[in-house]
């Protein structure tokens, strides 16, 4: 952890914005504090820092012990930087609306980073980046994003409580993050309240409707898999793959009839930016991720848009799996 992030910390505890009490143990050349604590100043609760990450969540609030499984296991796959392609740049860029020379000296909030796969993105276009994960995905993801010089701070929290200012942001993103929480609409609501007047949101989450009827054997294998280990469901993952990917190859190679990939039960991933082995791996990952995940609460973007408005954004737009906005300027 590097003291720059201090400015824009506040006590999850007692919301006090007095800067934290921080006893470094142990910290790297760089600066950067490997392990210690932070005390607030007002209600002296305490919160470790661990592996350069301050931790603000204990195990039992983390439901989401797959993801730092999924994240941990292929920490890099999805990385262009490290991985040799471009598909999570030009994710970030499709899906956000963001123009790339936008993003240079901003202070941008990854909510739900994952293996930091669009973090690693906004830091690389000049971004100073808040990314936040509530499972030990944070781990993977600080590891991927220290080459950005410091510009990429790691925390472990949850976006029902976060540790931050309100109004402190210039941008934030969520990306395949409010589906899978209890509350998405109470996410979608709470985290406008960090950004800044003309600040800007975007949020990328899957949509309710008719696709999901296709995927029938998806959803009633689900309403097991939630209830069961990460080892469960990474052998079912992995049987369901060995299985239909060699199916799912051939038909995505078919126009039109590549839409019964749809009814496949795998989250399966054909892009010619991949090798067949990456392929594999990224169905893999995606697979888990479908069946491994505790929740999965899919949203019509027009309710996200209409709570957007609700907490009084402006500039709202949004289409099926994506929903922007801005904060006013008062
Ligand atoms: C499908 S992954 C997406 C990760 C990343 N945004 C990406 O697109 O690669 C969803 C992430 O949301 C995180 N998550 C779920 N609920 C959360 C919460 N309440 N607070 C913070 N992170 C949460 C999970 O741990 C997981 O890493
Ligand atoms: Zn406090």
């Amino acid at each position: 952890m590097r003291t720059e992030l201090l400015d824009f910390l506040a006590c999850p505890n007692c919301e006090s914005e007095t800067p934290f009490e921080v006893q470094a143990d142990a910290s790297r050349d760089d600066g950067d504090i490997i392990s210690g604590t932070l005390t607030c100043r007002s209600c002296q609760s305490v919160y470790q820092i661990r592996q350069g990450i301050p931790r603000f969540v204990t195990l039992d609030q983390d439901y989401c012990a797959n993801f730092g499984f999924q994240w941990q296991q292929w920490r890099t796959l999805q990385i262009d930087r490290i991985s040799g392609h471009t598909l999570s740049t030009d994710r970030f860029f499709a899906d956000s609306g963001w123009p790339p020379n936008s993003l240079q000296g901003k202070v941008i909030l990854d909510a739900g980073c994952g293996a930091g796969r669009f973090a690693d993105v906004a830091a690389a276009n000049g971004a100073t980046v808040i990314a936040v994960d509530l499972s030990d995905a944070i781990d993977a993801c600080k590891e991927t994003t220290s080459v950005h010089s410091g510009r990429v701070h790691c925390l472990q929290a949850s976006l029902f409580n976060l540790p931050l200012r309100p109004s402190a942001l210039d941008a934030i993103y969520c990306m395949g993050v409010i589906q899978h929480t209890p509350d998405p609409i109470a996410v979608i609501r709470c985290l406008t309240i960090y950004l800044k007047a003309g600040g800007r949101l975007a949020y990328n989450f899957y949509e309710e409707g008719f696709w999901r009827y296709l995927q029938i054997i998806k959803y009633t294998l689900r309403l097991i898999t939630p209830h069961l280990s990460v080892s469960k469901n990474l052998a079912l993952s992995q049987f369901l793959v060995d299985l239909f990917f060699p199916l799912t190859r051939r038909l995505a190679k078919i126009p039109k009839v590549r839409i019964l990939n749809h009814f496949i039960p795998i989250a399966s991933v054909h892009n010619s930016q991949l090798s067949t082995e990456d392929q594999r791996s990224w169905t893999l990952l995606d697979t888990l991720d479908w069946y491994g995940a505790r929740y999965e609460k899919r949203q019509h973007h027009e309710d996200v848009a209409a709570q957007l408005r609700k907490v009084g954004m402006t500039a709202v737009r949004s289409r099926p799996g994506l929903a922007w906005a801005t904060k006013p300027k008062n």
